[in-house]
């Protein structure tokens, strides 16, 4: 069994008795912060078959290595939120590439520290995957990536972004670490929330969209993404620069979505052709402040690893209060069609956002297009479906 983080989080690495990891010496060693998600599941799948490069697989915990360590990887666990145990974990690497995501203080609390911890560790160039909500989810017509930021977002997540990409840009002024940031739109394929929340609404048949999808869906299937995120890590002369990466095609809401509903055996009349909802800005929570504060870590690191996920696993489950009238609906009564509000701006965009830049300066070229990577990440669905209890 392996053991549990222990409260002051010293960095772990695969036992030596495993063996040695057989890549050539002369090829960069890549650190990936949260290989464990979505993005860095698939970054690991992928760029540990190639043989320039040396892939480290970094995890925040040894639950987080359920699916890493089924293979021989060189894999390492240490907190993203503190700089000596990130810096020791990134010993020995010559780039980092940042997947890990949090709350909105995290997020920017994690900009710094992992900045930091690269310049401890002597690695080169730091890679962060920031995000085109830096734009706004609904970006307006004409952005590229010399539009310049603003933090007054209705969603925390975006202006979490914009204030990360700040962060940075501020600690790269002393040059210790080359900065790379990419800007990647709806991030899409097998194990993405994007393909199984659309297919969860029309399965429960309260699946909407507005203006019947003509929105524009700025996609970028993931593994494109992690072919800009190999190029980002490994073209010399673009310290500093920022890449706003997508899939080759223009696709609208409606294309990215229908696909998905005739795979299920339905069709357009199964989206609901909804207003535009209005919605109030989201507001800061002031425990996510709290949960930065050395008094919030000193009392974490007292309270038992087990103890601690339980409460999170309640905390999870419990069911948010609604308020009014729809707060008394029966059990059973299946929920109207409805957009969150990050749906509801993302569905509104014009604007496809261009990557010409990633293409000029990255030589960034998508190399599988939406309809393959639709194909793919259908076959997927079919695959976690098929495999789950009737
Ligand atoms: N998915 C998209 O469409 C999209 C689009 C644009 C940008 N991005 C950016 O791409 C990055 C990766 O996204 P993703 O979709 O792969 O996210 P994800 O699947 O949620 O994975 C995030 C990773 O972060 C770790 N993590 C989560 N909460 C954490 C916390 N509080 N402290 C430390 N680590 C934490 C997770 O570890 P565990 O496995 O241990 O939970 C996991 O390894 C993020 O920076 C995100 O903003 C994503």
């Amino acid at each position: 069994m392996l053991p549990g983080p222990p409260a002051a989080h010293p960095t772990l690495a695969r036992p030596a008795s495993q063996g040695p990891m057989s890549t050539p010496s002369s090829s960069p060693k890549i650190a990936l912060i949260g290989a464990s998600g979505f993005i860095g599941l698939r970054t690991t799948e992928i760029l540990t078959q190639r043989a320039d490069l040396t892939l480290i697989p970094l995890v925040r915990s040894p639950a987080s290595l359920a699916v890493l360590a089924r293979q021989a990887l060189d894999w390492r666990i240490a907190s993203f939120v503190e700089v000596a145990p990130l810096a020791a974990a990134l010993k020995g690497c010559d780039i980092c590439i940042h997947a890990a995501i949090g709350d909105a203080a995290q997020i920017v609390h994690m900009a710094k520290v992992t900045y930091d911890a690269c310049a401890a560790a002597g690695v080169r160039r730091l890679v962060w995957l920031s995000s085109a909500s830096v734009f706004g989810q609904n970006c307006p017509t004409g952005t590229d990536d010399s539009t310049p930021l603003h933090d007054r977002h209705p969603l925390i997540y975006n202006n979490a972004k914009v204030h990360a990409e700040r962060a940075l840009q501020k600690c790269a002024r002393d040059r210790r670490v080359e900065l790379v940031m990419l800007r990647p739109g709806v991030v899409f394929g097998p194990r993405s929330r994007w393909i199984t929340d659309p297919a969860a609404d029309l399965r429960a048949d309260r699946a909407g969209w507005l203006n019947h999808g003509k929105g524009i869906c700025n996609t970028i299937y993931v593994d494109n993404l992690v072919e800009a995120m190999r190029l980002a890590a490994i073209t010399p002369g673009v310290a500093g620069e920022t890449f706003i990466v997508g899939d080759a095609e223009t696709v609208t809401w409606r294309e990215f979505l229908l696909p998905i509903a005739q795979h299920l055996g339905l069709d357009e009349t199964a989206f609901t052709d909804l207003p535009v909802p209005a919605f109030a800005p989201e507001r800061a929570s002031r425990f996510t402040a709290f949960t930065l504060t050395p008094a919030y870590a000193r009392a974490g690191q007292a309270v038992p690893y087990r103890l601690k996920r339980i409460v999170k696993g309640v905390l999870k489950a419990w069911p948010t209060p609604s308020s009014g009238a729809g707060a008394w609906v029966l059990r059973s009564s299946a929920k109207p069609a409805s957009l969150t509000q990050e749906l509801s701006l993302l569905q509104q965009c014009p604007w496809k956002l261009p990557h010409a830049h990633a293409t000029a300066r990255l030589g960034y070229q998508p190399p599988v297009t939406f309809a393959e990577g639709m194909k793919r990440s259908l076959a997927w669905l079919d695959f976690v479906t098929d495999a789950r209890p009737a």
